[in-house]
């Protein structure tokens, strides 16, 4: 499979199409931006290590938990054959522990365990910040049908109780992720995007070291060393 044109091109991945009318080509890039948009950088090997961590954890998610997904198979370090969907415009934000803008929204101090999980959806534009919306915005606007919004209910909380058992196998605390749906041609809902140090909070059960891109949005130093070791420790699991 080889990619032919640049379709469109995101902040940390480039998205190609192919020959197959129904297939694409995601490139993951090492480019940082946080802040949507304002701060940008480098780090270092994260495109061939997001690559590689979103195909792990999406192949579990279909065979394990029964979450259907984008993913078709892993072409090279950086590349990956993906269906091609359309975007649901929206970010769906799992929390399960207090951080980032939960903690100031309701200035409760980061590390807070919630009682139950939390789910939040923004709706996803650039221009306007990606602000948070509620299920009578997303019915009303017509981002999704009522239908469409409870199996994207459904499978982020499936998610979400798969991927926090298996993060805590390994020694992490899941603490918060987004995730991106999409829809096929033939109208069905797909896990769609990345699940990586990028979108995902990750914090060491023992120490708290952040383990993601707050190393970069917060400048604590070491990003490049946080996103290996999240690769060491999920491929040694
Ligand atoms: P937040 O606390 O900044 O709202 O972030 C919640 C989670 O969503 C966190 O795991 C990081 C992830 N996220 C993204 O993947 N993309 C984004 O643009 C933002 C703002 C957050
Ligand atoms: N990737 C997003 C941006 O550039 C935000 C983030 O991940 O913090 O703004």
């Amino acid at each position: 499979m080889e990619k032919r044109d640049l379709m469109y091109e995101g902040k940390a991945k480039k998205v190609f199409s192919t020959d197959d009318e129904a297939i694409c080509i995601v490139s993951y890039k090492d480019d940082a931006t946080a802040f949507n948009g304002e701060k940008k950088g480098t780090i270092r090997g994260k495109g061939v290590i997001n690559n590689k961590i979103t195909n792990y954890l999406m192949k579990r998610l279909e065979k394990e938990a029964g979450i259907p997904t984008h993913l078709i198979e892993e072409l090279s370090d950086t590349d990956t054959a993906v269906r091609k969907v359309s975007i649901v415009p929206l970010e769906v934000i799992v929390r399960n522990i207090i951080a980032g803008s939960l903690s100031k929204r309701v200035g409760i101090e980061e590390g807070v365990v919630l009682p139950r999980p939390v789910l939040e959806f923004c709706y996803k534009d650039d221009a306007l910040g990606d602000p948070m919306v509620n299920d009578s915005h997303i019915l009303a606007l017509g981002w999704a049908t009522e239908e469409e919004l409870e199996t994207i209910k459904d499978y982020a909380l499936r998610v979400n109780s798969y991927l926090r058992d298996f993060f805590s196998s390994i020694g992490i605390d899941l603490v918060d992720f987004k995730l991106e749906f999409g829809r096929t041609p033939d109208g069905r809902i797909v896990l769609a995007d990345e699940i990586s140090p990028d979108t995902c909070r990750f914090w060491d059960s023992k120490t708290k070291k952040k383990l993601d891109k707050d190393r970069f949005r917060r400048d604590l130093g070491d990003a490049e060393g946080a996103y290996k070791e999240m690769l060491t420790r999920i491929f040694g699991a």
